[in-house]
């Protein structure tokens, strides 16, 4: 299952993504942002725990999120302000990383780097800003797979709608949360009309 948001804050943050005149910082902390509204859409009925807390008036119990039961996993670079912005909200959740490269000629993703917690019986947020043509998702899913998860969430702001049909066809169990699906894939296989390379963007590196 995909699901993009209809959420017309999350359209008006992703339109302050794609403005030229977004600096750098200003479009971290906007992913940021995005990424705690899609996360919360996507933990809307996730498992909670019950807990005696302490409050003004005394012992309270509540229900809490279990964040023992979630693992968060950016693909680095561009996914590292989605990762920033969610640890905002769960701040005891567990963090693994994947770093990954598209190759500029093929478009093919590498993985240069990983650091992944025992996964056995959690659900993964898998964070990556953009699904161009799925290929980067798609590894990185499979790589998750094997480490046997009870589920992978993937959370997204910009898709297109090649790379957003081919994630799912590769994993029907994987459901998808992601901000904006854009019109098409171009000739270079960026997103369009898209916000550039995503990573350029929050780094300062174009
Ligand atoms: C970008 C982006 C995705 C990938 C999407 O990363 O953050 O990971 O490309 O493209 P795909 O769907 O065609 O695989 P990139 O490899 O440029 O690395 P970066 O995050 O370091 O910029
Ligand atoms: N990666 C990006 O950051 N942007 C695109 O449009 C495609 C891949």
């Amino acid at each position: 299952m995909y699901k993009e948001s209809t959420n017309v804050v999350v359209k008006h943050l992703v339109n302050r993504l794609r403005d030229v005149r977004t600096t750098s910082n200003e479009f971290r902390l906007t992913i940021e942002e995005i990424s705690r509204i899609i996360a919360s859409e996507a933990l809307s009925d996730f498992e909670t725990v019950s807990q005696n807390i302490n409050t003004w008036q005394g012992p309270l119990d509540v229900e809490m999120i279990e964040v023992q039961k979630l693992v968060l996993v950016p693909i680095l670079r561009a996914g590292e302000p989605m990762l920033t912005g969610i640890l905002k909200t769960l701040p005891y959740a567990r963090s693994g990383f994947l770093a990954m490269k598209r190759d500029e000629e093929t478009s093919q993703s590498k993985i240069f780097y990983e650091n992944i917690p025992n996964l056995e019986g959690k659900t993964v947020l898998l964070l990556d800003p953009m699904v161009a043509t799925g290929g980067s998702l798609i590894d990185g899913i499979e790589h998750l797979k094997s480490r046997n998860p009870k589920r992978i969430i993937c959370l997204n702001v910009l898709g297109s709608p090649y790379g957003v049909e081919k994630v799912q066809k590769a994993f029907p169990d994987v459901d998808m949360y992601i901000a904006q699906i854009d019109e098409r894939l171009d000739e270079n296989n960026y997103i369009r009309p898209g916000l550039g390379d995503a990573g350029d963007r929050a780094f300062n590196t174009y």
